[in-house]
């Protein structure tokens, strides 16, 4: 049995291995040949992976840029003479015409009709989040609810729920599949409540389990009168969505996660019907018509711009519609085949990954089939003995084959707490303490792990990269023990 995993241990993965593992994928994957041009982008628009040497499988963090959006966004900062949108010499309107135009390609990108939607621009889909929060009317009688896999940048508007009097539920997820069983959420949805604003959130993709929950929630939930908010954040990377089919009132998105770059910038898309229920906390420079200080008085804007506070990013923005068209010329059908076929592959190669004595040597957390799945898988190696190998070790000797992963706990709370098993109990014991760290709170609520593995596929993953992956995994099959060197986890 190894003690430990080496970097060194030849792994068997020869070239000829390699061919022959591609062949046969590509027979239980016929459509994966439709995919090709994907390949071609690989060697010209993200050629830098091979150069380096990176196994990149960290997409539901970020997605990695082409090397023509970079081109034609620098092009256009070296060529032209834009100034802040906020006035209107020509510098100023040059920008405020390519902000306008990146606008109106988001909502054609989505299908979304501009008198039915509203796109505000954001930091990231965070800032998105957090415009919703609040603004949304909570009072007494109203309430937040949520599924427990959202990220916590959707957790955290329970807190504007509880200091305007409004409660929270979450609806709980199933193990081991972290699903949401349908009949249950519809108990949630039917409960009864006061006559407040009621509010309902959920992922399309969890950002932990990959698992997609159906967009027909929202029309089950509107029914019974929820405003509801689709975090789209983690699906719109590798799935399309069409919100001429879908009508979520709020849609939080990042960019960077669809398309590399730039950084930095979000949006809320919002239905205009909702929008103009929110109320803003506050005003600033960029959302009102007038304001005096003697008076006192405001005019707020309306709209779109009655969200975007100071000064939008005017000369990222740009850089947006330059992304969706990318995106556009690869196709996202091109894009969610090819993830698919490589996703279920490595699912299946993970699942059976065993030790010397036959055990398993993997625990998958969600699906262990493709249905309804998105490019994300989280799973934990596991020990001879059904333990969890430590996080932080798989991060390190990922780091040694130049391989990058995500690991932790992924933001995501309530996926960790069912897909580790802990109680609700367990957790209103645990008191958080001045000082403390990740891992103290690990010892105190008695986790069997500090979190998980996260894979994550997206536009530019190729077979070379899933086949380096499982060869990097083989080397934890027999692992019994690991080096007691590894750092503090100090946050989730
Ligand atoms: C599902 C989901 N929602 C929200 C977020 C927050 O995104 P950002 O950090 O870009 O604001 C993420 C980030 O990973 C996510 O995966």
């Amino acid at each position: 049995m190894t003690a430990v995993a080496s970097v060194d241990r030849p792994d068997g993965f020869s070239d000829a291995r390699r061919a022959e593992a591609e062949a046969t994928f590509l027979v239980a994957h016929p459509r994966y040949r439709e995919t090709g041009l994907v390949d071609e982008l690989r060697s010209t628009e993200y050629g830098r992976l091979d150069e380096s040497g990176d196994v990149y499988l960290d997409y539901t963090g970020g997605s990695l840029y082409a090397a023509s959006q970079l081109d034609e966004h620098m092009a256009m900062m070296r060529e032209r003479v834009f100034g802040n949108p906020h006035s209107v010499n020509p510098t100023s309107s040059a920008a405020t015409i390519l902000v306008e135009r990146a606008r109106a390609a988001v909502l054609r990108y989505f299908n979304a009709p501009e008198s039915e939607y509203a796109c505000i621009f954001t930091p990231n889909a965070t800032g998105a989040l957090r415009l919703v929060g609040e603004s949304y009317p909570f009072a007494p009688g109203g309430r937040f609810l949520a599924t427990f896999d959202n990220h916590n940048s959707v957790n955290g508007i329970r807190e504007f729920a509880h200091a305007k009097g409004a409660d929270s539920a979450y609806v709980p997820l199933e193990a081991p599949d972290l699903r949401v069983d349908d009949g249950l959420l519809e108990r949630y949805l039917a409960a009864p409540g006061g006559d407040g604003h009621r509010l309902f959130a959920y992922p399309a993709q969890s950002n932990f389990s990959g698992v997609k929950h159906p967009l027909e929630w929202i029309e089950a939930a509107h029914d019974r009168g929820w405003d509801v908010i689709v975090d789209c954040a983690a699906f719109v990377p590798t799935s399309p969505l069409d919100l001429s089919v879908w009508a979520p009132d709020f849609v939080p998105i990042s960019f960077y996660k669809l398309f590399g770059y730039p950084t930095g910038i979000g949006a809320l898309l919002a239905r205009r019907p909702a929008l103009e229920r929110l109320h803003r906390p506050w005003f600033s420079g960029g959302t009102v018509v007038a304001a005096n200080v003697q008076g006192e008085k405001v005019m707020p804007l309306s709209g779109h711009a009655l969200f975007e506070d100071g000064t939008v990013n005017y000369l990222g923005i740009p850089a947006v519609e330059i992304g969706l068209r990318h995106i556009e010329s690869i196709g996202m059908d091109t894009i969610s085949t090819r993830v698919q076929a490589l996703g279920s592959w490595l699912l299946e190669a993970l699942k059976r990954l065993q030790h010397t004595d036959g055990s398993a040597a993997t625990c998958i957390y969600g699906p262990t089939d493709w249905e309804r799945h998105g490019g994300t898988i989280a799973f934990n190696f596991l020990h001879p003995d059904g333990s969890p190998i430590d996080e932080r070790f798989v991060d390190r000797v990922a780091a040694e084959h130049r391989i990058s992963v995500r690991t932790g706990c992924f933001c995501n709370s309530g996926a960790g707490e069912t897909a580790f098993s802990i109680s609700r109990d367990t957790l209103i014991g645990a008191e958080f303490t001045e000082g403390m760290i990740l891992d103290d709170y690990i010892k105190l609520v008695g986790l069997p792990t500090g979190g998980a593995v996260r894979v994550s596929l997206g536009v530019a993953t190729n077979f070379a990269d899933v086949y380096r992956f499982m060869s990097f995994a083989e080397s934890f099959r027999d692992v019994a023990g690991i080096p007691g060197d590894l750092p503090p986890r100090l946050a989730c």
